[in-house]
């Protein structure tokens, strides 16, 4: 019995193997065959990829010149462009081209399409990869019901300076928890795979080490050891290419001297040698030109060169593949083959997408309407919302809110926001969808209770003229409840900033409420981990809600009554002062390992300063309490790439349902190069 069971098993791997087999080779044939019918022009228009005229002109408009390109196949992928019927358009504009290769249409979904979910620091921040997952699951199955195949996410670069934007869009500091949250954004994004008519293709980006910009200023320089690289900002990339992540994109930045997009190095070396990778890289918009200001080129022909040697598959934006390669093949200057692999490439990933069997696969427009229309979606929207949220603070126990509390002043800049909840990188057209903290709150308050609006300030201003209403609101009030933070536009890219603390005068307003004496929450929205030295001292509760999206106002007001009791942890180190940055917790112990308020006696310290930061890397708390205890190792010894297994029993000694984040921190002690700690 036993024998033929694995008799079976054997032939059924076998045939799986060879019908595997047998559809690479088939794959492979048809993209052979279309290659050998491609003049040289056909090839390089797979590699040029242009935006729709968004900005310019409203959604969804594609100049007649770019039709043009189209219908000459010098067009291989347009993004910015989405709507099954839109697409469906432009897509019978490709089919007119000689050999009617479809168009592949890209756009930037980061953290949802229609239904907009938390931005992805604020995923991070669950920790809870299931929940991740089925985020970037939904997004992309509502992208692709609007016709697109292929997202520019997940970016994937680990950060560790909130200063840059871009923190928003990544998740945070750490490489570990960064690969595991890339393996299941990636997983979530592709579904079944590429090709399911219900996903998109992924994108890992930027690569590498963009989030390493000096100063924390966006496309700015990195120069660090090729350890540093290794360890810390390679692994959410290799955890992509492990999860089948299909596609990358080279970073804006330059990297020990060499702009990203010309980088052999990284490009050939690494992502093709090492690891094997066989997916289409695209440069970020307009980066081959930049490798002109960059000092890498001499001039946009130049820019095309250096970019295709080094590995770069498609110029987005840049039109120098368009305008210089054929002149560049022509004159020797740069092998065919290198074009045909980079082509192979872009074709096999419209064949993988089964764009050559269905051009209109993605195009359904009775799918995108049911798909978009999906109740089920907000609902995940708001659990996902619920799990990012960030207990900071509750030294004065105010949360969860008494529900005997009757007259709840809700104050501040972003309390009636509902634009601001969508954060940067959003796509959702109808703002009135979005839940502010004020509709959330009226929805869920019980019966009988009076909410006192009073906006305080602005996010960014100097007008202190709403204080006196703000305080009459307060002092009318058993508790206040204060919406204070950053605006949509303040992170994300080229989103930079110097003072990360509150904007404007809205730390001046807590001020004066606080002084009023009556209990306060302070709800944060931000993108990134802000300075709040004033509020985390005076304060007594603060919950971090990042922005959360669609359902932002009605997950926030579940968890300030302790409907959902909050189970978020950091993801991203919130220092004291921007003095401090770069922070993070794994640092290096130095030779002079310093108690806080030791610099004086020759410390690796501040004079100024504590080390520590205001909340570490994994801090966040609940309603309840856990107890850890009974901490075993499976063993004491541990090979290089043995294994031992940790256990422990945590213990809910609280007197509320809650859930806990259990987290593990390793370091080797000693060795021939120090570890961090
Ligand atoms: C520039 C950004 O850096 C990148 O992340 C994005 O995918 C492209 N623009 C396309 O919008």
């Amino acid at each position: 019995m036993k024998k033929t069971l694995l008799l079976m098993m054997s032939l059924s791997l076998a045939l799986f193997v060879s019908c595997r087999h047998d559809s690479e080779t088939m794959a492979d044939r048809f993209v052979e065959d279309l290659l050998q019918k491609m003049t040289l022009e056909e090839k390089i228009g797979q590699l040029n990829q242009l935006s729709g005229d968004y900005r310019q002109t409203g959604p969804n408009r594609v100049s007649a010149d770019k039709i043009a390109e189209i219908e000459k196949g010098a067009l291989g992928s347009v993004l910015n462009v989405f709507g099954a019927e839109t697409t469906r358009k432009l897509q019978e504009h490709a089919l007119k081209s000689r050999l009617g290769i479809p168009l592949v249409f890209a756009q930037d979904v980061i953290h949802g399409f229609r239904t907009t979910f938390p931005i992805p620091l604020a995923e991070a921040a669950s920790w809870d990869l299931e929940v991740i997952e089925r985020s970037a699951r939904i997004a992309g199955e509502e992208a692709a019901a609007a016709g697109i195949h292929w997202t520019f996410a997940p970016m994937v670069d680990v950060t560790r300076d909130p200063r840059w934007g871009r923190v928003m869009e990544g998740a945070g500091e750490d490489p570990y928890l960064g690969s595991q949250i890339a393996r299941a954004r990636v997983r979530g994004f592709q579904g079944a795979g590429v090709g399911a008519v219900d996903a998109v293709a992924a994108c890992a980006k930027h690569f590498a080490a963009y989030g390493a910009a000096q100063a924390g200023r966006d496309y700015h320089t990195t120069d660090m050891s090729e350890r540093t690289l290794r360890e810390i900002y390679f692994p959410p990339f290799q955890a992509a290419v492990d999860a089948g992540a299909a596609t990358f994109m080279s970073a804006f930045n330059e990297l020990n001297g060499v702009p990203a997009t010309g980088n052999r190095f990284l490009l050939r070396t690494v992502l093709r040698d090492e690891w094997n990778y066989g997916g289409v890289v695209v440069s970020d918009w307009g980066a081959i030109r930049e490798l002109v200001p960059h000092g890498y080129a001499a001039d946009d022909r130049d820019a095309a060169f250096k970019a295709i040697l080094a590995g770069c598959d498609i110029d987005m934006e840049s039109n120098c593949y368009n305008r210089f390669l054929a002149e560049l093949v022509r004159q020797g200057e740069v092998p065919e083959a290198l074009v045909d692999e980079a082509v192979r490439r872009v074709l096999r990933l419209k064949y993988d997408l089964g764009l050559f069997e269905d051009p209109f696969r993605f195009c359904d427009t009775v799918r995108e309407q049911t798909v978009l229309a999906d109740a089920s979606h907000r609902l995940a929207a708001r659990e996902v919302a619920e799990r990012s949220v960030v207990l900071l603070d509750n030294k004065s126990g105010v949360l969860p809110l008494d529900a005997g509390a009757r007259r709840i002043a809700l104050i501040g800049p972003l309390a009636k926001s509902e634009r601001d909840m969508k954060g940067a990188w959003s796509i959702q057209w109808d703002d009135r969808e979005l839940v502010s903290l004020y509709e959330g709150l009226t929805e869920r308050v019980p019966v009988g209770t009076e909410i006192r609006y009073a906006r305080g300030c602005g996010i960014d201003s100097s007008d202190r003229s709403g204080f006196a209403e703000a305080v009459a609101a307060a002092r009318a009030s058993d508790v206040v409840v204060m919406a204070v933070g950053e605006a949509f536009d303040m992170s994300g890219e080229a989103r930079s900033r110097t003072d990360i603390g509150l904007p404007g005068v809205q730390e001046e307003l807590i001020k004066a409420v606080w002084a009023t004496g009556k209990p306060i929450v302070v709800v944060l929205m931000c993108g990134r981990p802000m300075t709040i030295e004033w509020t985390a001292e005076h304060v007594g509760a603060i919950l971090c809600t990042w922005w959360l999206g669609s359902e932002a106002g009605n997950a926030i007001a579940r968890v300030l009554y302790g409907d959902y009791n909050p189970s978020g942890k950091l993801p991203m180190t919130f220092p004291r002062s921007v003095g401090q940055i770069p922070l993070y917790y794994s640092l290096k112990n130095t030779g002079r390992p310093a108690p806080d308020d030791h610099a004086i006696s020759y410390g690796s310290a501040y004079i100024d300063s504590p080390n520590a930061p205001r909340y570490a890397f994994g801090h966040g708390l609940s309603y309840t309490t856990f107890d850890y205890s009974e901490l075993q190792l499976s063993t004491d010894r541990m090979s290089v790439d043995g294994r031992m297994v940790v256990s422990c029993t945590v213990t809910n000694s609280g007197s509320r349902d809650g859930e806990e984040v259990v987290q593990l921190y390793v370091r080797d002690l000693v060795g021939s190069v120090t570890r961090p700690v």
